[in-house]
This record gives structure tokens, C-alpha cells and sequence, in this order.
């Protein structure tokens, strides 16, 4: 029915617009609260996982991006999430970018957002956290105020503010955006800079929330080395891997069209060799107890097992929800209960396995 229905006229509207009208469509989901709490009180044990020090019923998360301000937190488990990402929230209030700045590539299944970090703002968000009733299990990702002039020692302070605004909360972990490709800066991941929030939040964090960082699919090798280097010190709980890209190559939408639309971060399916690929290099890289959490083109259980096989302990969808509909993470979580059910195996067994599946036309998954 989405795709039949509600996506044809959805894709009428302006992206933006579309976006805004889900979030007001979804609080509807309500609706079904007994039904998917029954698929939730059912959902096999197979598919339970760990985050930092918690356990989750289903590791398909939502990813940072799609609810940042934190108004969905008490609808998101009647979609079928695990858990949900909240933000990026910013220390300053953002209007982000101008407009359009969210662009669909159809023939490509995917995203190119020039979002730029719009948000109300850390301690609107956190103050609404604070009074909020979550439906599951909630995180929080901080970037730093996308403004020219918030640069060096004003950085640091600006995203460690945002830290002390959500410190208090409930959270499932605490993810620091390192790699946001639409804001004025192009260096935010400088290893310096990475380490002086590090210590300023492991100060700060007396809770001890989990903290990890989200990278870019784009980074190469060194930086990658350096960074997972300065997690070790500063004791990060893990990565998620990761943002979008800004490579447009392999694409089927025309050259004309991505000239149109200009600079922006893609995402959906072709960020997912990408995605893949930062997974398998930071899992070869990281300690043995540091987690890694999944993001990049995933659409089905067999790219959740995939990313799941090359290290992750979760994963997290965004654009795939776009085209497959909200109700995606149920069907996600349907056929990777498939498949491990297929190996005789749980989750967690599966994590840095390297099994690979056959492909459907290879025979059954
Ligand atoms: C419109 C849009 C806005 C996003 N905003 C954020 C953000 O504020 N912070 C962040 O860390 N990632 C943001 N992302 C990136 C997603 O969290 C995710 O890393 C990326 O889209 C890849 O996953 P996907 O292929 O499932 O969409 C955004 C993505 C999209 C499409």
C-alpha cells in the first residue's frame, strides 16, 4: 500500500514538505500500539543485541537525521525500531542551509540532503527529552552549530554544551557527529579536535553514558587509524559507520541532474559498498569490546546481516524508509530473524563472522 499509494502522491511534494508531512502523519502509528506491542512481546530472542551496557529486543535503529528534535520518541517503537538516534542537535538554535536542500534520485533509490544541520537547538531538544516518555530505547547525536564563526576552542565548547545539555537523560548512548559533509567546515574530523572533545566529555560524563563517534564513509585510511587511536584513550564505546557521502560516482541519475542539485551528502543504496567498506576497515581497527553500529543503504535483512557479518552489533536505516515505507523496520527485522534462523544462529554470534550470504539468485538466503 505505501508503495502503491502514499509514496506516488508523497513523491508529488517537495521532499521537504513530504518530510514534514510524515512527521505529522505519524503519531497516527499510535493507533497500532497493541498490535505491534504484541510483535514486539514475540519478536524472537535471536534478534536481541547489545549497545554500550545495554541490551536491545532488535537492533534496527533508527538513524540521526530523521527526527532532530526529538518529537517522535513516543511513536517510533509502533514502526518497529529497536532504538532511534535522535538529532544531530546543535548547541545553537539553526535555520541550516537555504532551501531546496533535500533532493530524491529515484532511479537510484537514494538521497542527496544539504540539510546543514537544522535544529531547535540542545537545550530545546533536551528539555523536551526530559519530559518525554519514550516508547524505546533512546540516543542522542551532537554535531557542532554549523556557523563560520563557531571554529577552534568555540567548537569544542559548542558541542560540549550540547553534551551537558542531554548528560542527564536516560540515554541508550551519546554518538559525536565527526562527519557531517554539509556544514563550513571540512576538517571538523582533525584528530586534535576529535580528542579535545573526547576529554571534555569523559569529564563531564559522570553518568557514563556511552559515547561514540560517527565517521565518514569518505575518510581514508589514516585518519581512520588516528581516530580509533584516540577513541582507545579516551575509552569510546564504539562507531557508528557511518554518514553520508559526498561521492556521486556509479549513479544512475544524469550528470546534468547532480550538477543541478549541487553539494550535499548522499545516501541509500549506492552509499552501501561504502558503508560497508569504513564498517570492515574500523572493525579490523578497533579493540575487542568497542561496538560498532551499522549505517548506509540499508534496505533488507540480508544488508543488515551483511553489515552484521562484517562487525556491526546494530544498524540504522534512514533513506530506505523513504522508499520502502515506515513500517520497513519490521520487515528488516522478519528476515534477518530468517536468517539466522536458517544458520541456527543468534545475533550475536553472527557479529565479525564473515559469513556471506548467497545471493537470491545463487538460492535461499
Ligand atoms: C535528510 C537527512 C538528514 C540527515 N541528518 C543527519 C544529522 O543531522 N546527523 C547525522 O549524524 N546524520 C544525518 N544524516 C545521515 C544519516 O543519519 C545516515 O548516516 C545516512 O543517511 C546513511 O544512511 P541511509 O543510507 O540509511 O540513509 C541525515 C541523512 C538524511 C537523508
Amino acid at each position: 500500500m505505501y508503495k502503491q499509494l502514499v509514496r506516488p502522491m508523497m513523491f508529488l511534494l517537495d521532499p521537504e514538505t513530504a518530510h514534514g508531512l510524515a512527521h505529522k502523519a505519524l503519531p497516527l502509528a499510535k493507533s497500532i500500539k497493541s498490535i505491534s506491542q504484541k510483535w514486539h512481546d514475540q519478536l524472537p530472542a535471536s534478534l536481541r543485541t547489545r549497545i554500550g551496557k545495554s541490551e536491545i529486543a532488535n537492533p534496527v535503529g533508527l538513524a540521526a537525521g530523521f527526527d532532530k528534535n526529538g518529537k517522535l520518541t513516543e511513536v517510533l517503537s509502533c514502526l518497529g525500531f529497536g532504538y532511534a538516534e535522535i538529532g544531530s542537535i546543535t548547541g545553537k538554535p539553526s535555520a541550516g542551509n537555504p532551501r531546496p536542500r533535500l533532493f530524491r534520485l529515484p532511479s537510484d533509490q537514494a538521497i542527496i540532503n544539504y540539510m546543514g544541520l537544522n535544529g531547535e537547538g540542545a537545550a530545546a531538544v533536551s528539555s523536551r527529552l526530559g519530559q518525554t516518555h519514550f516508547s524505546l530505547p533512546v540516543a542522542v547525536n551532537i554535531a557542532k552549530t554549523n556557523h563560520p564563526d563557531i571554529v577552534g576552542a568555540s567548537a569544542v565548547d559548542d558541542i560540549v554544551f550540547s553534551f551537558s545539555c542531554i548528560k542527564d537523560l536516560p540515554l541508550l548512548y551519546v554518538a559525536i557527529n565527526v562527519s557531517c559533509p554539509n556544514t563550513h567546515e571540512t576538517k571538523l574530523a582533525e584528530v586534535g579536535f576529535v580528542k579535545e572533545i573526547l576529554a571534555e566529555t569523559k569529564r563531564l560524563n559522570d553518568k557514563q553514558l556511552p559515547i561514540f563517534l560517527k565517521l565518514s564513509p569518505d575518510s581514508d585510511k589514516e585518519l581512520l587509524e588516528e581516530i580509533v587511536a584516540a577513541s582507545r584513550e579516551f575509552a569510546v564505546a564504539g562507531f557508528v559507520c557511518g554518514n553520508t557521502t559526498t561521492d556521486r560516482s556509479g549513479l544512475k541519475t544524469p550528470g546534468e541532474r547532480l550538477s543541478a542539485i549541487g553539494p550535499g551528502g548522499l545516501s541509500g543504496p549506492p552509499l552501501k559498498s561504502k558503508a560497508l567498506n569504513l564498517c570492515k576497515q574500523v572493525y579490523a581497527l578497533k579493540d575487542k569490546e568497542q561496538q560498532i553500529i551499522a549505517c548506509g543503504g540499508i534496505t533488507s535483512g540480508a544488508d543488515a546481516f551483511e553489515f552484521i557479518a562484517s562487525g556491526a552489533n546494530a544498524v540504522e536505516i534512514y533513506t530506505s524508509l523513504i522508499y520502502e515505507g515506515p513500517f520497513l523496520p519490521f520487515r528488516i527485522c522478519r528476515e534477518l530473524a530468517q536468517i539466522l534462523e536458517n544458520r541456527s544462529m543468534i545475533l550475536t554470534e553472527a557479529i565479525g563472522s564473515g559469513i556471506q550470504l548467497k545471493t537470491a539468485a545463487s538460492g535461499p538466503l
